[in-house]
């Protein structure tokens, strides 16, 4: 993102800020900091790699701009919203194969930006809709699907952007620890393989939903959205993983309450899991030490999960939560 005035939205990405976080456990002794992807055009990270498939298919030749080409791509997350962005500026048709049990709310959205939303039977197990967008590029082979699982601009947007700019913000005292959701494995592999390469000593912490593990290539459904698609995904590089931490859904959503009243800031349940993580990983580290993580997205798609009682904050009643 320059100073300036952007073209478009899309040249308004990146250079999010990364934020110290000293509220949420005050006693903690260890610097815990967040770097906001959720102020991204689109509200997430996943519009990096989403804009960065269509610049890289456009290199190859694959996709040309104005062109009205169709790409499918079987998600209606937060890489939906950004492929829907980057389609309307770019002059791409773009379909989105969703699950039918998605919100008809998510659903509205992904329209309003143009996209035309196709629904699968989600009955028909948990990935009905990819198997769905695959029979739709079968059946129609001059369409584009751009795969973020496997597609190694996933990847490279992180290592040429978002790691860029937190070796910019954090000059030469790297982090200790970085800590990071799994979901394609891109921004973790991305920012991993350059902070790496300047800190050798770097713990890269994969977090997972409870009951999951890259290592062990084991999956169970969960409801933190956007972490464990259900299998090793291409595009991640295990070999950089040092740890994994699983966070139970109740942890995370306690979390998400616990950092909007000490921190004033509202994230998804993702990035709950990984300020779960990230707290459980500084304790472990010795005092002084740094841990990176990120915010991903906004608590809005999660109000649901978001804990209701009217606890007051005076009452100490925060105290032990999701520690
Ligand atoms: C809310 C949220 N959190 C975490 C992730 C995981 O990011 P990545 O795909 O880079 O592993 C995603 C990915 O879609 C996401 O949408």
């Amino acid at each position: 993102m320059g100073k300036g005035i952007a073209d478009s939205v899309l040249d308004a990405i990146g250079d999010t800020p990364i934020v110290r976080l000293s509220r949420l456990e005050p006693d903690l002794d260890r610097e815990l900091l967040v770097k906001l992807e959720l102020l991204n055009p689109g509200g997430s990270h996943k519009v990096r790699i989403a804009l960065n498939m269509i610049l890289e298919a456009e290199k190859d030749g694959e996709l040309v701009r104005g062109s009205g080409q169709t790409i499918i791509e079987s998600t209606g997350g937060n890489t939906g919203i950004g492929l829907a962005m980057a389609a309307a500026i770019l002059g791409y048709r773009l379909v989105l194969v969703i699950p039918d049990n998605y919100s008809p709310a998510k659903q509205r959205l992904l329209r309003g930006y143009g996209a035309e939303v196709r629904l699968s039977d989600h009955t028909l197990g948990n990935n009905s809709h990819a198997d769905m967008a695959l029979g739709l590029l079968f059946d129609n082979p001059d369409w584009v699907m751009l795969n973020q699982q496997a597609n190694p601009a996933n990847p490279a947007i992180h290592e040429r952007t978002t790691a860029v700019e937190i070796m910019d913000a954090l000059g030469p005292r790297l982090p200790d620890a970085l800590v990071a959701g799994v979901g394609t494995g891109g921004h973790i592999t991305g920012v991993g393989r350059v902070l790496a390469e300047h800190q050798p000593s770097l713990r890269i912490v994969a977090v997972q939903p409870e009951g999951c593990s890259l290592r062990e290539n084991r999956f169970v459904t969960h409801p933190i959205q956007g972490l464990a698609v259900g299998l090793v995904p291409a595009v991640l590089d295990l070999g950089l993983v040092s740890d994994e931490e699983q966070v139970s859904f109740e942890d995370a959503r306690r979390m998400m309450r616990r950092v909007m009243r000490t921190e004033g800031l509202a994230v998804g349940i993702s990035s709950a899991a990984n300020l779960v993580a990230a707290c459980r990983v500084a304790r472990a580290l010795p005092a002084g030490s740094r841990v990176l993580t990120f915010a991903y997205d906004g608590v809005h798609d999660y109000l649901d999960a978001l804990p209701d009682e009217d606890v007051a904050f005076a009452e100490g009643s925060l105290a032990g939560e999701a520690r």
